[in-house]
């Protein structure tokens, strides 16, 4: 499945469906042409984006079943979406439109990189993060779903790299820290400041620690 396959997969029935930061506008019309959604909210900060998401979504908008919202973040949409999917934006950005936003009942995000903010934040909330794993399409991405309520506890390193990975690593998620390792060892090659070879091989020693303790429950 390609990335944009695995984010609707993780889509459930909604009323009220925003798709915040929506461009092509194909997680909309993947909840609307399944009739997973009563009306679908998408926003995009830019014109140009969304104008694509209206040309695709044309048909159902003259049905009045999804309303287009060219606004920062969730600016501009009703209160009470039940469902909100923030995908293909950076970490700080998705907390940051959350923030500025309201939590809603459930929610799926896909943040392109500092997942480990977007996870410290929702527990901080009480969020209950319910799927939160790393998955491969050409890059590796995090895909994080959950509802507002149900908070859990985790811990350092489930915060880091996600509890499902660690829980079960996948395929995507070993690929992805032999990757992260290939990536310190080729920095470490290169002459640096000794702050930041330090910091490098602290991120390297906690890489390892994992690696070996992924391996050892095989
Ligand atoms: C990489 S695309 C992701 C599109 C789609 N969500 C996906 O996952 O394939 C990022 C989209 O987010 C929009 N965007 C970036 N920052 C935004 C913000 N603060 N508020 C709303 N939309 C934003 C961009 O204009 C762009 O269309």
């Amino acid at each position: 499945m390609g990335r944009i396959e695995i984010i609707c997969s993780h889509l459930t029935p909604a009323r009220m469906f925003a798709d915040v930061g929506c461009d092509h506008g194909y997680c909309s019309r993947y909840m609307l042409e399944r009739g997973l959604c009563e009306k679908a909210y998408l926003s995009d900060i830019s014109a140009g984006s969304l104008a694509k998401a209206k040309g695709l979504l044309r048909h159902y908008f003259s049905q009045g079943r999804c309303e287009f919202i060219c606004a920062d973040g969730m600016k501009g949409l009703p209160p009470g979406c039940d469902l909100v999917l923030i995908a293909g934006l950076g970490g700080e950005e998705i907390v940051r439109i959350l923030s500025e936003g309201y939590l809603p009942e459930r929610f799926v995000l896909q943040p392109m990189k500092n997942a480990e903010k977007v996870r410290a934040f929702l527990l901080e909330k009480g969020c209950g993060i319910e799927t939160d794993y790393t998955f491969e399409d050409g890059a590796f991405y995090e895909l994080i779903a959950g509802k507002r309520e149900g908070g859990s506890v985790y811990g350092t390193w489930e915060i880091e790299y996600g509890r499902d990975n660690l829980a079960h690593p996948s395929v995507a998620f070993r690929r992805k820290l032999a990757a992260e390792r290939e990536k310190l060892r080729g920095y470490l090659k290169s002459p640096m400041q000794r702050e930041s070879r330090e910091n490098i091989l602290q991120r390297q020693y906690a890489l390892e620690v994992i690696i070996d303790a992924i391996e050892g429950d095989l």
